[in-house]
């Protein structure tokens, strides 16, 4: 075999160790515009493509047995692109979620947000609802969509949320420590991303999970987002697992 030859899905499965995968990856899907612009197709197709890499992404994940997927759908910046893109990516929500639901139940996946989902249209925000409630009790994998997400924005809305706990006299100044911020963001059921994967070769974090990601192992690749597959997921966790996390400390002491 040409060592220049792709890597087989397969061969590649067999170099995952299965005890140490990452149990919480969080992913920037982006390139969606630019893979469209590359084929002179509509941005908005690249979105529409973009989807069937979620639905790829998501299925390898749980199947591997990773427990937390989130994925940056939204960002609160995001609104600032033109009117019609926007609208054309909040239909495209609506209809994915109507369509993957009863794919999610089977899969046994639940599906949960993060960010300020009451931002939405009334429509996503309704379908939204119907299947966080739908999947509820599912418990293979949690998928988690970003949606009109900041991590500013986060930040921002976990002070107010503790500061009214403290006028309201249910918590002391001196009892504020990182994990009451930890638990007051909309991250607080979440454990934190082992590992942070971008694609479309931005080196960038783009306000996603500042806190989150203290220690989280960052993964980049020139990859455009509808192109990501099984494959490149595959890879992803390989590289992660060749890396020595130390929290600070030395390698001798990891
Ligand atoms: C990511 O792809 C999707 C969203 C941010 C909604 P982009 O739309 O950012 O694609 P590029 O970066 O323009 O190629
Ligand atoms: C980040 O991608 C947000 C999402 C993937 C939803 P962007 O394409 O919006 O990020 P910037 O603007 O290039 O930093
Ligand atoms: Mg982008």
């Amino acid at each position: 075999m040409l060592l220049t030859q792709p890597m087989p899905a397969t061969s590649l499965l067999s170099q995952i160790d299965k005890e140490k995968l990452p149990q919480h990856i969080a992913i920037i899907m982006d390139g969606n515009g630019r893979w469209a612009k590359k084929r002179a197709l509509p941005r908005v197709v690249g979105h529409e493509y973009g989807v069937k890499s979620v639905r790829t992404v998501a299925e390898t994940a749980a199947t591997l047995g990773v427990k937390y997927l989130t994925l940056y759908t939204f960002s609160t910046e995001n609104w600032n692109r033109p009117a019609l893109e926007v609208k054309a990516i909040m239909a495209l929500l609506v209809r994915t979620i109507r369509k993957e639901v009863a794919t999610l139940q089977k899969n046994n996946i639940r599906l949960r947000t993060i960010g300020d989902i009451n931002g939405l249209p009334p429509d996503a925000l309704k379908e939204l609802k119907e299947a966080m409630e739908l999947t509820k009790d599912n418990t293979r994998m949690d998928l988690v969509l970003a949606l009109n997400y900041s991590a500013r924005w986060d930040i921002v809305q976990a002070a107010k949320l503790i500061a009214g706990k403290v006028k309201d006299g249910q918590l002391k100044v001196e009892d504020i420590d990182e994990k009451v911020i930890s638990e007051s963001l909309n991250t607080g059921h979440l454990p934190e991303p082992e590992l942070l994967i971008r694609t479309s070769g931005e080196y960038r974090i783009s306000n996603f999970m500042l806190w989150e990601l203290a220690y989280g192992e960052f993964y980049f690749t020139d990859i455009y987002w509808p192109e990501f597959d099984q494959e490149a997921l595959y890879k992803a966790i390989i590289d992660y697992q060749k890396r020595e996390r130390r929290f600070g400390k030395t390698s001798e002491q990891v």
